[in-house]
């Protein structure tokens, strides 16, 4: 069976002796050695000034928007995974959809201004596959509005932009390190700031609230990663450039046997160093995917309609109408992509795409 992705799995002795320290110190959470070292790979790697381990890639969203003290009306994009939206019914706020680029698939900054109301206090939109949204144009209307800017990066692992990590744009941006991720530590995820009192914030919100063992400042929430978490990405990490080059490959093998058809790809941002994170085609009607993706199901072969549904029509937000996003989630789907699928497996995916259209 071919999945839309396979988890990378270390060699089961590298995280068996790094799981080792986690015994010899008796200690395997509330922040002990393996997830600051974690913490402090992380930051050498990716170039950034301050990230926060977590348990998983949705508490993020939920603490920033707490930690900013949002409220109110929040901008934010339909074509996400629904923790994106889920995150901000959850805190309360209401999510206001604004339309995305077809080129880019990510939030359509042209559209963002005439969304703003006086009730609106932030802006959350998500990098989608790993693609940036217009970053200069959102910090522009967020300074001339007084927003702020809340990126979910939840597929944004060593991705660049501008020279430097995609992560270090906005007030924060949360990344997910689930088993299906790029980068991983079985669940897990992180928060990334520039600013050092949020960063001292978001410690406390993630933490319970807690400032020292006796006080408590704050409302706060349990969102801390453990120590078994930290040893899988301790793991994982030296095989990052060995599983990005692969990744590359495969996605290149795509493009070039998927090209001459009648096919939409995502278009990557000009400036933006990309990480080979998904493979989004998208077809002309959802009839034409539904019969790719009959024909690949019967060869064992199961790519995901990732992102669907649209999530302006999820049935807890304002019913809204964002044409773009509506048609391109009906007709999106991401092909099988992992370090380890065999280039000849690629080109049956490819074979069998073609014979079905
Ligand atoms: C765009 C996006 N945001 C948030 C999440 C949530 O991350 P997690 O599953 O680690 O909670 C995901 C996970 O798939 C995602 O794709």
């Amino acid at each position: 069976m071919i999945n839309v992705t396979k988890t990378f799995l270390p060699p089961q002795s590298e995280y068996g002796s790094i799981l080792t320290r986690a015994w010899n110190s008796g200690w395997i959470t509330n922040r002990g050695e393996l997830v600051k070292e974690l913490e402090e790979r992380l930051k050498l790697r990716l170039g950034v000034s301050h990230v926060l381990a977590m348990t998983n890639g949705t508490l993020p969203i939920q603490i920033a928007i707490k930690a900013l003290d949002l409220s109110g009306e929040i901008i934010t994009t339909p074509f996400s995974y629904v923790a994106t939206s889920s995150s901000i019914v959850w805190e309360d706020c209401t999510p206001i959809f604004v339309d995305i680029d077809p080129e880019h698939l990510t939030i359509d900054e042209t559209k963002i201004e005439a969304a703003i109301t006086s009730d609106t206090s932030a802006i959350l939109a998500t990098h989608v596959y790993g693609n940036p949204c217009h970053v200069e144009a959102i910090h522009t209307i967020a300074q001339k509005h007084e927003l702020k800017v809340i990126y979910d990066a939840a597929h944004c692992f060593e991705v660049q932009f501008g020279g430097k990590s995609l992560f270090e744009y906005g007030d924060l941006s949360s990344c997910s390190f689930h088993a299906t991720k790029l980068f991983h530590t079985g669940e897990g995820g992180a928060l990334f700031t520039q600013s050092e009192e949020l960063y001292n914030l978001l410690f406390s919100y993630h933490n319970f609230g807690h400032e020292g063992p006796e006080k408590i400042k704050h409302l706060g929430i349990n969102a801390k990663m453990s120590e078994l978490q930290a040893a899988m990405g301790l793991a994982v990490l030296p095989y990052m450039d060995e599983i990005i080059s692969a990744r590359k490959k495969i996605v290149e093998t795509y493009q070039k046997g998927l090209g001459d058809l009648n096919l939409k790809f995502q278009k990557i941002r000009a400036g933006t160093r990309w990480n080979y994170s998904y493979f989004p085609v998208i077809f002309d009607s959802e009839a034409q995917l539904i019969k790719v993706q009959s024909a690949l199901n019967v060869a064992d072969i199961f790519p995901r309609r990732y992102f669907y549904p649209s999530l302006n029509t999820l049935p807890y937000v304002m019913p809204s109408s964002c044409p773009v996003a509506e048609s391109i989630a009906e007709r999106v789907t991401c092909l099988p992509l992992y370090h380890n699928l065999d280039i000849g497996d690629v080109q049956r995916i490819i074979s069998i795409i073609k014979e079905s259209l």
